[in-house]
C-alpha cells in the first residue's frame, strides 16, 4: 500500500520530533518515498541528517529554501510532489500560521503550495495546548477539510507535566497516513459505526477460560479507518492489547457481556460491524475461587453463549446496516453464504483463517465480502486498514 507513495513530512520544534524518526524509518522500509522539511527549531531537537539518513534522501530545511540551486522554487517542486503531508509534532507557532494562512518558512510556504491532504498532529505541553488561543486555532484548522487531525492525548509530558498535550504514537500516525493515502475524503461524517473486536473468553474460574487466537487488530484496523473518515465509533472489545484513539471503547469479556454492551450502542448505530470472534460456548458452570488442578473436572460441561448477532437482528430498523465476519477454514463461500442467510445480515465478510497472509493476529487479511442482495467482492492480501476501506467502500453501496 505505502510503496512508492510520496510522502511529505514537515517537522517542528518539539521534543516529539524524535518520535517522527521512527515513522519516517518505517515508511522508508515499507518502499514509500519520503521527503522531510525541518523548521529551525526542529534542528534544535534533531539533525536533518537523522531524517536524511532514515529517508535515503538530503532533508530540507530553510537554509535550502534559500538556496538558489533548485530549478524551480523548492516549496512549490515539494508542495506538488507530495500525495500527503503529514506534520509532527505541530507546535502552537506552526499551528498559528496555518490557521491564518501565513508563510514565513519552508513548511508553512510548502503548505500554502500544496492541495494534499494534511495530518496535523500536535504535541506541546498542557498550559500551551489549554491556550484559548492555541484552542481557536485548533477548531480554526478544523473547519478547512485540508486538514485531518490527531488531537494530542494525556500523559507524562518532557516538561514533568501530567496532563493533555502528547503527540499521537507512530502507529497512530502511520495508521492514519495510509488511510489518508486509501481514502483521503472523509465521507463517513454523520453516521455512526458500531464495531465489536477480540476474542470472547469464557471463564471457569478466575484464572482458566475458553477462548480464541483472536487479537482484535481487525476490528481496531475498521474502527480506525472509520474515525480517519469522519465517523464516531463505538468499540466494544474482548480484551485487545492495542487500542485505538479518538474512539468510545467498551472493553468486556464474555458474550453476555459483549452482548448487553452491543445492544446497548446499537440503537444509536447507523452501521454494526461484527468482527469479535464469539467463542461459541462457555463453562455451563463457573467457580469464584480458583479451582485447584485435582479439583479439575475430567470433562467440561458446557452451554451455549448467546447469538449476539441474532439479539440484535431482532432490534435492527430498516436505516441500519448490520455486518458479519465468518472465519473459515476451506471453503470459505459456501459457509458464509448460509450465515448471511441465517442470521439476516446485510453482508458477510468470507475470511479465510487457513491462508497465509489473513487470520488471526497477523497485520494482513484476504476476504470475499457477500451481500444480501447477491454482490460479491473478493479483495486479495493487504493491510487490516485496507480491508477495513474496502469494507466501507461496499457498505457504503449496499441497499436496505
Ligand atoms: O462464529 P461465527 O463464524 O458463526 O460468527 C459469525 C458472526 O456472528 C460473526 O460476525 C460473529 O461476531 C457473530 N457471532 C455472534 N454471536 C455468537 C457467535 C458469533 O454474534 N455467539
Amino acid at each position: 500500500m505505502l510503496q512508492g507513495k510520496r510522502i511529505l513530512i514537515g517537522i517542528g520544534g518539539g521534543i516529539a520530533a524524535y518520535k517522527v524518526c521512527e515513522v519516517v524509518s518505517t515508511l522508508a522500509k515499507a518502499g514509500a518515498e519520503v521527503r522531510v522539511i525541518l523548521t529551525h527549531g526542529a534542528q534544535q531537537f534533531v539533525a536533518p541528517l537523522t531524517f536524511a539518513t532514515l529517508s535515503r534522501h538530503p532533508a530540507y530545511t530553510d537554509q535550502s529554501f534559500w538556496q538558489a540551486t533548485h530549478p524551480r522554487p523548492l516549496h512549490i517542486e515539494l508542495g506538488e510532489w507530495a500525495e500527503v503531508f503529514l506534520i509532527a509534532p505541530l507546535t502552537a507557532n506552526t499551528l498559528g500560521k496555518l490557521a491564518h494562512g501565513l508563510a514565513d518558512n519552508l513548511l508553512t510556504n510548502t503548505v500554502l503550495a500544496s492541495v494534499c491532504p494534511i495530518l496535523l498532529a500536535p504535541a506541546m505541553n498542557t498550559d500551551m495546548w489549554e491556550q484559548q488561543a492555541v484552542q481557536r486555532n485548533w477548531q480554526q484548522v478544523q473547519t478547512d477539510l485540508r486538514y485531518h487531525t490527531l488531537s494530542p492525548g494525556k500523559g507524562l509530558l518532557a516538561c514533568d507535566r501530567v496532563g493533555a498535550g502528547r503527540m499521537a504514537e507512530p502507529p497512530e500516525i502511520l495508521a492514519h497516513l495510509e488511510s489518508l493515502l486509501h481514502s483521503p475524503q472523509r465521507d463517513l461524517v454523520g453516521l455512526h459505526v458500531l464495531i465489536s473486536a477480540g476474542g470472547t473468553r469464557e471463564y471457569l474460574d478466575p484464572v482458566r477460560f475458553i477462548g480464541n487466537p483472536s487479537t482484535g487488530k481487525m476490528g481496531v484496523a475498521l474502527a480506525r479507518a472509520a474515525v480517519h473518515r469522519g465517523a464516531a465509533v463505538t468499540l466494544v472489545h474482548a480484551p485487545i492489547a492495542s487500542l485505538p484513539q479518538g474512539v468510545r471503547l467498551v472493553p468486556v469479556e464474555n458474550a453476555a457481556a459483549m452482548q448487553q454492551a452491543l445492544e446497548t450502542y446499537f440503537l444509536e448505530a447507523d452501521w454494526t460491524v461484527m468482527a469479535a470472534a464469539v467463542a461459541d460456548v462457555r463453562p455451563a458452570t463457573y467457580s469464584a475461587e480458583k479451582l485447584p488442578k485435582r479439583s479439575l473436572p475430567p470433562q467440561l460441561d458446557l452451554a451455549p453463549v448467546p447469538d449476539i448477532v441474532a439479539g440484535l437482528r431482532g432490534l435492527k430498523q430498516p436505516h441500519q446496516k448490520l455486518i458479519g465476519f465468518a472465519a473459515q477454514t476451506g471453503d470459505i463461500l459456501e459457509p458464509a453464504l448460509d450465515k448471511l442467510r441465517r442470521k439476516g445480515l446485510d453482508a458477510i465478510v468470507a475470511n479465510p483463517i487457513d491462508q497465509p497472509d489473513s487470520g488471526f493476529g497477523g497485520d494482513r487479511n484476504q476476504a470475499i465480502f457477500l451481500s444480501h442482495d447477491g454482490q460479491q467482492r473478493a479483495i486479495a492480501p493487504c493491510s487490516k486498514l485496507e480491508m477495513a476501506h474496502h469494507l466501507y467502500n461496499f457498505i457504503r453501496l449496499l441497499k436496505s
